[in-house]
């Protein structure tokens, strides 16, 4: 038992909750007659000076990209250039006579938003531009600001894309795109001129074809999930000494993880989840120092499952379910307990020595035999989702740290059997007792 924290402390998530929702219902970028009215397009924009106390001198924005701010649909009563602007969506450089904007982040635009050609040129001072829930009906992008952007962000927007349109992007350092068919013949024609890219996300964009080879730039993050992407991870991608995340997940690749994989020395997070991978962990997985976050579920993995995890001091997150791991768990209560999510269900000859784990972990696995093989097959009733979730840490996770409450929590079914025991033969005792009594008296 743990004691309650003080009711302020209870009130804080409470507070934090009320302050979101406040915030998000404050600023949504579609226009809406209820706003104050904009200053007419081409009556030269007023100063917003006369009513704000901000010492900026240079806070017109350039009345070309006021116009396109309109013409989007984003409210312009307030001066764009004013931080911070809801939700971050215009932010403005300052140069003069007139600023311009550096970053424009559109989300949840009504569907009869327009993106002309025209709208999108005047703004090719722009460094960063997202859309987020837009439906807008896609055009070209000018090549002017093609060039100009950092970091480009689709996710949910403008309803498809072109491989040899993003191929234009060549200064990119992040490029997101997610949840929007990308037409292409392949990843390399997207990435294939990029090199300055940090951060690519290509997730959910119905991407086929194989994994580039030469991925020979600076990544520290890639996400190509959620794609039709065949073939071998190229053993080159070990190259990428800074890559900090990769998420592979839900393609068709196949053959084996890249024994060379422990050269990824800076990876925290990897998810190889949901393709048709197969062989065993690569050893040198080991030489990995900071990883954190390992899902290698529903692939045909196979070999022992390595010792090694239970020596990774960051690990919070490993999921090797639905593979076909042999063998015996190689893991303790005590590594089992700091992880946040361990799922190892679905593998039909791994089993768990079950003097060092407990049944109750319900691990979605037999307990092991005398030769390291399952005794029986894991309990069907377990099983039911398929996922091995059922070995979800919830289980014997639940806040407190304290491993004797653990077992207190484990062995309460027997602590019950014992106090039914010794109520049960104290009433004997009683009842025998009241017999010899009665007799001595009799
Ligand atoms: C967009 O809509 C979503 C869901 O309706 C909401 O959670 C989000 O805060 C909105 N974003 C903006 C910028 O209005
Ligand atoms: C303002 O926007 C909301 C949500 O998009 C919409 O339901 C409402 O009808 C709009 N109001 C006016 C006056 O256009
Ligand atoms: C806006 O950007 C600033 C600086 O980048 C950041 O600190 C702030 O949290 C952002 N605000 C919102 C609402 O995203
Ligand atoms: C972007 O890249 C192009 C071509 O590689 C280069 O000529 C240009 O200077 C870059 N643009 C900016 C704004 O850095
Ligand atoms: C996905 O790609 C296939 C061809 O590779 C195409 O036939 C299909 O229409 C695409 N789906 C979407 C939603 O664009
Ligand atoms: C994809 O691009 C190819 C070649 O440019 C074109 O023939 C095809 O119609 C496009 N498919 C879709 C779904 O846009
Ligand atoms: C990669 O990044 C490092 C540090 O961020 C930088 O020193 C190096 O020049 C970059 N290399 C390339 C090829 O961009
Ligand atoms: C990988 O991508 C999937 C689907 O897009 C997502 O659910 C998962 O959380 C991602 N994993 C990591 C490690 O980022
Ligand atoms: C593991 O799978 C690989 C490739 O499918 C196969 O060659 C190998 O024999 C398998 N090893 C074991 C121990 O099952
Ligand atoms: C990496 O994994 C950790 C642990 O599961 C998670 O909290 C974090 O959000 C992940 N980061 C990324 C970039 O996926
Ligand atoms: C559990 O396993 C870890 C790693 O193998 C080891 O360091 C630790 O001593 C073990 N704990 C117990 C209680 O056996
Ligand atoms: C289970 O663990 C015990 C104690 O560490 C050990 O003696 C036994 O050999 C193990 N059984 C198997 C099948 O590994």
């Amino acid at each position: 038992m743990s004691p309650s924290p003080p009711k302020p402390l209870l009130l804080l998530p409470l507070l934090l909750l009320l302050l979101r929702t406040a915030s998000t219902e404050a600023a949504t970028l579609t226009a809406n007659a209820t706003l104050p009215p904009t200053p007419s397009p081409t009556s030269s924009p007023t100063p917003p000076t006369t009513r704000t106390p901000s010492p900026s001198i240079h806070s017109i924005l350039d009345p070309k990209q006021l116009r396109a701010l309109q013409s989007m649909d984003i409210p312009t009563a307030k001066d764009p250039c004013i931080q911070p602007s809801p939700h971050n969506a215009t932010i403005c450089d300052s140069s003069s006579p007139f600023r311009h904007l550096v970053s424009l982040h559109l989300s949840n635009c009504s569907s009869d938003l327009a993106l002309s050609y025209t709208a999108l040129k005047s703004l090719s001072t722009l460094q960063s531009l997202s859309f987020t829930n837009c439906p807008v009906t896609p055009t070209r992008f000018p090549l002017d600001l093609a060039l100009s952007l950092r970091s480009f962000t689709c996710i949910h927007s403008l309803k498809h894309l072109t491989g040899v349109g993003l191929s234009h992007f060549v200064n990119l350092t992040d490029l997101t795109v997610s949840n929007v068919p990308v037409n292409t013949s392949g990843l390399y024609v997207v990435l294939g001129n990029m090199h300055k890219l940090r951060s690519v996300t290509i997730s959910n964009a119905n991407v086929t074809g194989y994994i580039p080879k030469h991925l020979l730039f600076n990544l520290t993050h890639i996400d190509f999930s959620g794609n039709g992407l065949k073939g071998r991870i190229p053993s080159s991608i070990t190259l990428l000494e800074n890559l900090e995340s990769l998420n592979l997940s839900s393609n068709a690749l196949t053959g084996g993880i890249p024994s060379n994989f422990g050269d990824l020395i800076s990876l925290k997070n990897v998810s190889l989840g949901s393709n048709s991978l197969s062989g065993a962990i690569p050893d040198s997985i080991s030489a990995i120092p900071d990883l954190a976050h390992v899902d290698l579920s529903s692939n045909q993995l196979n070999g022992t499952i390595p010792k090694f995890f239970a020596e990774m001091k960051n690990l919070r997150y490993l999921n090797l379910a639905n593979n076909e791991f042999h063998g015996v768990l190689p893991f303790n209560l005590t590594f089992m307990k700091r992880l946040a999510v361990i799922k190892v269900g679905g593998n039909s000859n791994l089993c768990y020595n079950h003097t060092i784990l407990s049944s109750k972990l319900k691990l979605g696995i037999a307990p092991c035999g005398k030769h390291g093989l399952p005794l029986s097959p894991p309990p069907a009733k377990d099983d039911s989702s398929g996922d091995g979730s059922e070995s979800d840490s919830s289980d014997y996770d639940d806040g407190s740290d304290d491993s004797s409450s653990k077992k207190e929590g484990h062995h309460g079914p027997n602590k019950v059997v014992l106090g039914l025991a010794i109520g049960l033969s104290s009433i004997v005792f009683l009842i025998v007792f009241l017999i010899l009594l009665s007799k001595r008296c009799g």
